[in-house]
């Protein structure tokens, strides 16, 4: 009987890409995709721990899929990405309803331990940080997504620590694929029909292998002629370099839209946050930019109410988003998470954090309407 597998992702693009290339490893064992879940023998779920409630969102879905299997045969449950790492054995233990984990660094390991539990009937969990080995193994099978926008993971993990992020600790240290692996693996999209490729990274101006930065990638993926845009994210601002800013000026095919998260309009809650930029290299970045094409527009991610975010700080934040005139943005309220260094920092009131997140979003929602 053919195998079917049905993947519910959660999170960011990343988690979509890797989703994808599941997809595309477990056809190499037999199984085949199906977007219906009573359909599956086998359910993952690809899960993101970056805000509040992670790990409840993942208890209170596999509730959902009990209760669909509940007169069928129960499928092969999988709990794979970021809460997957954070969390490890912990959720065999919770639930003994999932049958694997499987952390972001270890999806090369797929198959083997499908198989390994299909003989065995044995409960694992994989979730050692090796990102050069997946990658490898990613680059030998088929990327056979077949959009005509496809995302592409060139770079994954964080060194950077932003006090409230648990990226570093879910997704491992920076790693930077080889040049000539992505490459292929465009041109392995471009083949099956994709126009625009996203560079994908959880810090992709971070991109650095054997001195080839994002710069290079870009102007060698512009010359596969199947290619029409080019678009990456995310960036950081201390990464945004002279030759990336410089691509702009020579790139035919680079979209005219950089999404680079500021997160505060204040250098003292920048600092707080650990974000090691001040608002000053921020807006040099920005008038760079629009000194090389003044129709190049800036959308960003925005914490509001971070500890420590006074009144003066959250004017700050308004300041800034009516200078650089935002669009397609991001905002959220602080989220303490486990394991960050914010953790247990004292939170600022919840009426006073809706009432400023509602004035940002109402804020970015207008530029929106402005530009569009
Ligand atoms: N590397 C990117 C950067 O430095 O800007 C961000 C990647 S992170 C996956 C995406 C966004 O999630 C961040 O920009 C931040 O705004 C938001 N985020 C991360 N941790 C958060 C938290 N604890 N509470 C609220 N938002 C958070
Ligand atoms: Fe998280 Fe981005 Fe900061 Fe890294 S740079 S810790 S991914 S917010
Ligand atoms: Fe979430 Fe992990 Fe992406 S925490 S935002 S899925 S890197």
């Amino acid at each position: 009987m053919q195998q079917k597998i049905f993947i519910k992702t959660f999170g960011c693009q990343m988690n979509e890409y890797d989703s994808n290339r599941i997809y595309d490893a477990v056809r190499e064992i037999g199984f085949e995709k199906t977007v219906k879940y009573e359909e599956a023998n086998c359910y993952l779920l690809n899960t993101c721990h970056i805000r509040d409630k992670a790990k409840e969102k993942v208890y209170h879905e596999i509730g959902r899929v009990k209760k669909i299997f509940r007169l069928k045969t129960k499928p092969l449950v999988i709990i794979a990405g970021c809460v997957a790492q954070a969390e490890q054995e912990e959720m065999l233990k919770r639930e003994p309803y999932i049958d694997l984990i499987l952390g972001p660094q270890a999806y090369h390991k797929i198959n083997d331990t499908i198989l390994k539990y299909q003989n065995e009937k044995r409960k694992n969990e994989e979730t050692e940080f090796d990102a050069i080995t997946k990658f490898e193994y990613l680059s030998k099978i088929k990327n056979q997504t077949t959009t005509i926008s496809s995302f592409l993971t060139i770079q994954e993990g964080c060194d950077k620590f932003c006090h409230f992020c648990v990226v570093p600790y879910t997704r491992g240290p920076e790693y930077s694929r080889p040049f000539n692996q992505i490459i292929d693996e465009a041109r392995q999209l471009v083949n099956h029909g994709s126009k625009e490729i996203i560079l994908l990274g959880q810090n992709v101006n971070a991109y650095n292998f054997e001195s080839f930065r994002l710069s290079d990638l870009i102007l060698e993926l512009e010359k596969l002629s199947g290619i029409e845009r080019i678009r990456y994210t995310t960036s950081h601002p201390n990464d945004m370099t002279e030759d990336l800013i410089d691509v702009y000026k020579n790139s035919k095919k680079l979209m005219p839209l950089v999404h680079l998260p500021v997160q505060s309009g204040s250098d003292k809650v920048l600092n707080l946050m650990n974000r090691k930029h001040s608002i000053k290299n921020y807006l040099t970045i920005f008038y760079k930019l629009k000194k090389i094409n003044p129709n190049i527009e800036f959308s960003s991610d925005f914490i509001i109410a971070y500890p420590g975010e006074e009144q003066i700080d959250f004017e700050k934040t308004i300041k800034l988003i009516d200078e650089v005139k935002f669009i397609n943005s991001f905002s959220f309220i602080f989220s303490p998470r486990p394991g960050t260094v914010a953790a247990d920092l004292p939170l600022i009131d919840k009426k006073k954090s809706i009432e400023r997140l509602e004035i940002v979003q109402q804020k970015l929602f207008n530029n929106q309407i402005n530009i569009n």
